[in-house]
């Protein structure tokens, strides 16, 4: 899987070099990054990438030119370019499932804006799909890119430790994950659950799993339903969740 950005500040993502989970991967080469900043492909001597909106109005606009000669010095560099995306508030909310489903493409563009907006016109021309973080404004899209970066790249399989642990993150079965704990056993007067000290595994797998569906019950009953209607549920879960509805 390769990254490449298209940022003003490309600075910013020196932060994914510093370490942790991600960082340790990119040094491993389970994924590339490369950044791309427009100001390098723009003509004037202040390396202009901004300017004023038509029509009037606070705040300056992306200009088309400068992105869309960054994009193609892009495919120049790749021989497969996959998806052109511009993180952006009007976007589809990522979710796990978008992170899953992205990580098919062997390359991936991110269009990181700034300023007010980005020009229209480059948005039709070359952008595949518009993803947003949530429903807030940040002040650009690098903080948004990382995040996407941070969630696909644990997924790629060998670069967590443990090949299991993307898979019992939450939202992977459709479901919240359940508690965890760990040393000391008692701590402050709180006991650690005994199922989890009792060494049968099945049993800590049952109780975990009814901790998964009691959890999205209380927080995210939306899930619940969803993961009823893909057929996720099963008649043990249906049970339980009857009972803690009682
Ligand atoms: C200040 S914002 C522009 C907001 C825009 N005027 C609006 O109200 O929709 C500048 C850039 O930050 C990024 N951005 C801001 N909020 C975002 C979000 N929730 N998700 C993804 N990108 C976001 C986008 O790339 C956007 O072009």
């Amino acid at each position: 899987m390769r990254f490449d950005i298209i940022s003003i500040f490309p600075e910013m993502f020196e932060i994914i070099h510093a370490g942790g989970v991600v960082g340790r991967a990119l040094e491993k080469h389970h994924f590339a990054l490369q950044t791309w900043n427009p100001r390098a492909y723009t003509t004037d001597n202040r390396k202009t990438v901004d300017d004023r909106a038509y029509g009037g109005g606070p705040g300056m606009v992306m200009m088309a030119e400068p992105l869309e000669k960054t994009l193609t010095a892009i495919k120049q560099d790749q021989s497969k370019v996959g998806p052109v995306v511009l993180l952006s508030p009007h976007g589809r909310r990522f979710d796990q499932q978008m992170a899953i489903n992205l990580l098919q493409h062997e390359q991936i563009t991110l269009v990181c804006g700034r300023y007010e907006a980005v020009d229209q016109r480059f948005i039709e021309r070359n952008v595949d799909l518009e993803i947003s973080l949530g429903d807030f404004v940040l002040s650009g899209g690098e903080i948004p890119a990382m995040a996407m970066i941070d969630a696909m790249v644990r997924l790629i399989p060998g670069v967590l430790g443990d090949k299991d642990s993307a898979q019992q993150d939450s939202f992977m079965d459709g479901l919240l994950d359940c508690p965890h704990y760990t040393r000391p056993e008692i701590y402050e007067n709180s006991v650690v659950p005994s199922v989890l000290l009792g060494g049968n595994h099945a049993i800590i797998e049952g109780w975990r799993r009814e901790q998964s569906l009691l959890a999205t019950q209380l927080r995210r009953p939306d899930l619940i339903e969803a993961a009823r209607k893909k057929g996720l549920l099963s008649s043990k879960d249906e049970l339980f969740l009857k009972s803690i509805q009682a």
